[in-house]
């Protein structure tokens, strides 16, 4: 049976927002805090803060329900609430760990309103004993309350968040209590009676299974680029070593794109954090390393492509399209498109980019990069054009009226976006990633 409870979220980021909404949606009475009470008061206004599919409309029907509420503090709000869910930021420290701070201040603010029992969670991905830690400092700052805790990663993928919370490929929970776990099962009764996996764990297990995950994630992709670069030096074809691997069930076709590689604000720093924690807790494991190590390797790669067409990059103008880290995202944070940029900059090329979303974003972060809003402005007048997001509108692109307009009709694919015959077609130098070039 379905009991609506009064439920919190802390940190309306890319994880808090939808985690609320689709909390609501299910019925819960919910509420969202951050200490950024601008971006609260924004929200309450209905504008939110990054751009992300449905969420507009998700949040704005659980407002209309009166079952989402957007609060600037915690006061008066903690009290009554059965579970507070944690969703702030994990930001990497140079190291490579994960900064924590917000989440021990969050603990350290719910502790100190807490009157009576509450289950605190934790969303965001973080190292292995970071829930064990989290009670401790509750327990430190309010000794009367019993404090339970809970890990419940999130797998939440940018662009496609709204669904995914509606309709998960499983949900984790990891806990050390049964009350704990009993209670999170009301959260989540709706769906689980729906039929999406649920799995239980204790509180390490679900907590390193989040860091699992996405370093096989980026495994898979670090996997294909390294086969990328065996198939430039041999004439083999990438996309189809991918198509015959992806076939095999056991391998899927998911993540076999090999490219520009990953970036993002959860791949990079998450497979440098479970690096740093497998060395924490005694187990050196390499591998992590040489996954981050081909992501680096692929943007010296482009570099290397673009020097090999224009030979000197001083002075030539580069058109960039898509500057977003994947495509249906406006987000740039470790976009490997900047990356690139940045490197192309310093060896004195001039940098045009366009991105059907993403531009304001580079504009006030990449002051040298020359952003357009109109693709054929873009290309316009460059030496050479590199596709670094594959968001579609690229695949329709004119191709007679971009070659018109080019100083050299050099296009270099970082998605394997572009059909290599087309482009042989329309009298392109085409370079691919781990496929045979086009020469016209
Ligand atoms: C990732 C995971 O996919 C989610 O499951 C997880 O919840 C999330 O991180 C998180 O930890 O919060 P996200 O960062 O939104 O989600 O992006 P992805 O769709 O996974 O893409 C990551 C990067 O990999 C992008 O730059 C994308 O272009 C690249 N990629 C993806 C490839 O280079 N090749 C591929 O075949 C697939």
């Amino acid at each position: 049976m379905f009991l609506a409870m009064r439920l919190g979220v802390l940190g309306a980021g890319h994880v808090g927002l939808p985690t609320g909404a689709a909390l609501a949606h299910s019925g819960h009475d919910v509420w969202v805090s951050d200490i950024d009470t601008d971006r609260i008061d924004s929200l309450r206004q209905g504008v939110l803060p990054f751009q992300e599919q449905g969420l507009d409309a998700l949040i704005q029907d659980g407002m209309d329900s009166g079952r989402l509420s957007f609060v600037p503090g915690l006061r008066d709000h903690v009290p009554g609430t059965d579970v507070v869910f944690i969703c702030v930021g994990t930001p990497p420290r140079s190291s490579g760990e994960a900064n924590l701070l917000a989440l021990e201040s969050s603990a350290a603010a719910l502790a100190e309103q807490a009157t009576g029992d509450l289950l605190v969670v934790e969303k965001s991905t973080v190292p292995l004993g970071s829930a064990e830690r989290l009670r401790s400092v509750m327990k430190r700052h309010n000794p009367s309350v019993t404090f339970r805790v809970a890990s419940n990663p999130e797998f939440l993928k940018e662009g496609n968040a709204v669904d995914d919370s509606l309709n998960p490929s499983r949900i984790l929970v990891g806990a050390d209590s049964e009350r704990a776990h009993e209670i999170m099962r009301d959260v989540y009764r709706p769906l689980i009676e729906r039929g999406v996996p649920y799995i239980e764990a204790d509180l390490r297990t679900a907590e390193l299974a989040k860091h699992a995950s996405n370093a096989f994630l980026s495994l898979k992709i670090s996997y294909m680029n390294a086969v990328a670069r065996l198939c430039e030096k041999s004439g083999a074809d990438v996309v189809k070593i991918a198509e015959v691997m992806g076939a095999d069930a056991r391998i899927a076709p998911q993540f076999l794109n090999a490219g520009l590689g990953y970036g993002g604000f959860c791949f990079p720093k998450d497979v440098a954090a479970f690096d740093r924690l497998s060395s924490r807790w005694g187990y050196d494991f390499p591998m992590l390393r040489e996954i981050t190590r081909i992501n680096d390797e692929v943007i010296d790669v482009v570099v290397q492509k673009a020097e090999g067409a224009l030979w000197n990059l001083e002075g030539k103008r580069i058109a960039l399209l898509g500057m977003s880290f994947k495509p249906g995202t406006d987000d740039i944070r470790y976009a490997p498109a900047l990356i690139l940029a940045e490197r192309l900059l310093n060896e004195g090329a001039a940098i045009v980019g366009y991105d059907p979303e993403a531009g304001d974003n580079v504009r006030a972060e990449h002051p040298r990069i020359e952003v357009e809003d109109d693709v054929y402005d873009a290309i316009a007048g460059a030496h050479c054009l590199v596709l670094c997001t594959e968001w579609p509108e690229f695949e329709y692109l004119d191709l007679d009226r971009a070659k018109a307009t080019m100083k050299y009709p050099i296009v270099i694919d970082g998605r394997n976006q572009l059909d290599p015959e087309r482009m042989r077609k329309y009298g392109f130098t085409y370079l691919p990633m781990g496929r045979p070039p086009v020469q016209p």
